[in-house]
């Protein structure tokens, strides 16, 4: 019986502790988590974090994409990586994760106050290890990529009138079929580069996942997600 009560204790004490950052009433707190590599390395930063949001884990929440998590007050929303600013920026989450590369292709009105350092790599532009471009006398450049906006303002900063190939994936084949010169795309591991003989030209710069608040739940919600900023800044 005395076990029985010591856990019992055990549970009343672990749910007062969840009322701190449940904060009373409201609706739940959405978040949008994008699914994959970055959702697995979120989960267990927040589980460090004191938020156990493993019931959004695919191997407990199956096919479900809006997982509850009532204990906490919490709501989680599965979505596409590159659909977590557009729910944040309209308001149907209050709070996202997303990559740099999303972020900057994007460049939505949100705030973005914590790196995570999760799903780190880098966006990269690379040729053909056999074919090196010749900036200064190729005159009708091509650049394939998934994310244009970048490559265009990367280009344009170094001063390089370029033609961009928008594509979905699988970038590094594009010069070797005679799509594009150059491609400007991910990097992590360096592996899809080595297997087609592609080099890394330069850098643009880092990535790794970023919390994104909305404008309006930063607002509305800013206690609850102040909360939430604060248990994950301590294990980052
Ligand atoms: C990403 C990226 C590269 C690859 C880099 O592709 O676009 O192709 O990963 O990883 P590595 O340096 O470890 O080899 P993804 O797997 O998302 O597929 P996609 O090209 O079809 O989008």
């Amino acid at each position: 019986m005395n076990a029985v009560k010591e856990r019992s204790k055990a549970r009343t004490k672990k749910s007062a502790s969840k009322a701190v950052h449940t904060n009373g009433a409201g609706p739940p707190l959405t978040i949008a988590l994008p699914r994959g590599r970055i959702l697995e390395e979120a989960l267990v930063l927040f589980e460090r974090a004191g938020l156990d949001l493993s019931a959004a884990d695919k191997s407990r929440a199956g096919r479900k994409l809006i997982i509850p998590i009532e204990d906490l007050g919490m709501r989680v929303l599965i979505v596409r990586d590159t659909d977590v600013p557009a729910y944040v920026e309209h308001g149907a989450a209050d709070i996202g994760i997303a990559g740099r590369d999303v972020l900057e292709e994007q460049d939505r009105d949100l705030y973005e106050p914590l790196d995570l350092g999760i799903g780190r790599c880098r966006m990269v532009v690379a040729e053909p290890e056999g074919k090196p471009v010749d900036e200064s006398a190729q005159v009708h450049l091509r650049y394939a990529t998934k994310f244009p906006e970048i490559t265009r303002r990367h280009l344009q900063a170094r001063g390089t009138v370029a033609e961009i190939i928008k594509l979905y994936g699988s970038i590094e084949i594009a010069p070797l079929v005679g799509l594009a010169d150059r491609i400007v795309d991910l990097v992590s591991s360096g592996e899809t580069l080595r297997q087609h003989h592609l080099r890394e030209v330069e850098t643009i710069f880092p990535v790794s996942a970023r919390l994104c608040v909305g404008r309006v739940a930063a607002k509305l919600r800013g206690d609850r997600i102040d909360d939430v900023i604060a248990r994950l800044r301590r294990v980052i």
